[in-house]
């Protein structure tokens, strides 16, 4: 009897509403819109990703590598209920963030990326992520975690979040933070920016195709400052993770 695999090991997606794009002014004075991606467009993602697993600077490695499986796992029917969201700045891919719908009350929040660094674009797609969990999925609390230290001030000190430590978060079973309603109404006037409907040429041009980001994160060029992250004074370790990973500079 012929079984048909793919079906057994494919998630059924719960239907939810989308995302509707919204756009923004950065400091830069620059527009970033950001918008839901769907599945085919995924690919057009993942090579701006790849490079990042190999910055360790402000953990982008394990950030960039556990986003990489995630988007992976999206485009691939792996995993139950996500959706992606992109921050474009005239095309050009500048920041990244998914997460989970669990059930009708509860929202996972997986993964918040800057592409280009200094313009808060991270901040403003973190909070689009909390919006569409809210507003849109409305849902009564978000589950969270930090990687990093910027992530841990940009989330739990700058919307106070609630300690969940109770509940072990889908990244890692680390101890969960939540946005409840409440805290979220609370961050909605000073956190939460953004304006709609998209102006319809700026939409298209983001819709047009993802553009490479211009400044992404690199490895850093000097050797001490990447010693020293790495606890390695004599940079031994550093060069034999060099040679192994090829051509990464
Ligand atoms: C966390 C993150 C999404 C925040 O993005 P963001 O809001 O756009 O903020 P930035 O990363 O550009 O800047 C954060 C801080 O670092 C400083 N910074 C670090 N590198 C910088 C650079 N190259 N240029 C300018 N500022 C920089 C900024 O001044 C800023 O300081 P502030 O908090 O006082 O404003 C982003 O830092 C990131 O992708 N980090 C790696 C992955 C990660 O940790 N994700 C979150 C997991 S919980």
């Amino acid at each position: 009897m012929a079984i048909d695999v793919e079906k057994i090991l494919r998630p059924v997606d719960t239907p939810m509403p989308d995302f509707p794009p919204k756009f923004m002014t950065l400091s830069s004075g620059e527009q970033m819109v950001i918008r839901q991606v769907g599945r085919e467009e995924i690919p057009d993602i993942l090579p701006y990703v790849e490079p990042l697993i190999h910055v360790e600077r402000d953990f982008y490695h394990i950030v960039a590598a556990r986003v990489y499986a995630e988007l992976l796992a999206y485009y691939t029917h792996r995993v139950q209920d996500e959706y992606v969201l992109i921050g474009q700045i005239d095309g050009e891919l500048a920041t990244i963030v998914n997460g989970r719908r669990v059930n009708a009350d509860i929202g996972m929040s997986f993964h918040t990326m800057a592409l280009r660094r200094g313009l808060r674009v991270g901040a403003h797609a973190f909070a689009a992520k909390m919006e569409y969990h809210m507003d849109i999925l409305k849902q009564k609390e978000v589950l969270i975690v930090a990687e990093s230290p910027i992530g841990f001030r940009r989330w739990m000190i700058e919307y106070n979040l609630e300690k969940r430590f109770e509940i072990p978060h889908e990244l890692g079973g680390c101890p969960s933070w939540s946005l409840t309603r409440e805290l979220f109404d609370r961050a909605r006037d000073t956190l939460v920016v953004g304006r709609r409907p998209v102006p319809e040429a700026l939409l298209a041009k983001a819709k047009a195709g993802i553009l490479p980001p211009s400044d992404p994160p690199t490895p850093p060029a000097d050797l001490l400052a990447a010693t020293r992250s790495l606890y390695d004074s004599t940079a031994t370790a550093l060069i034999e993770q060099r040679k192994r990973l090829g051509g990464v500079k």
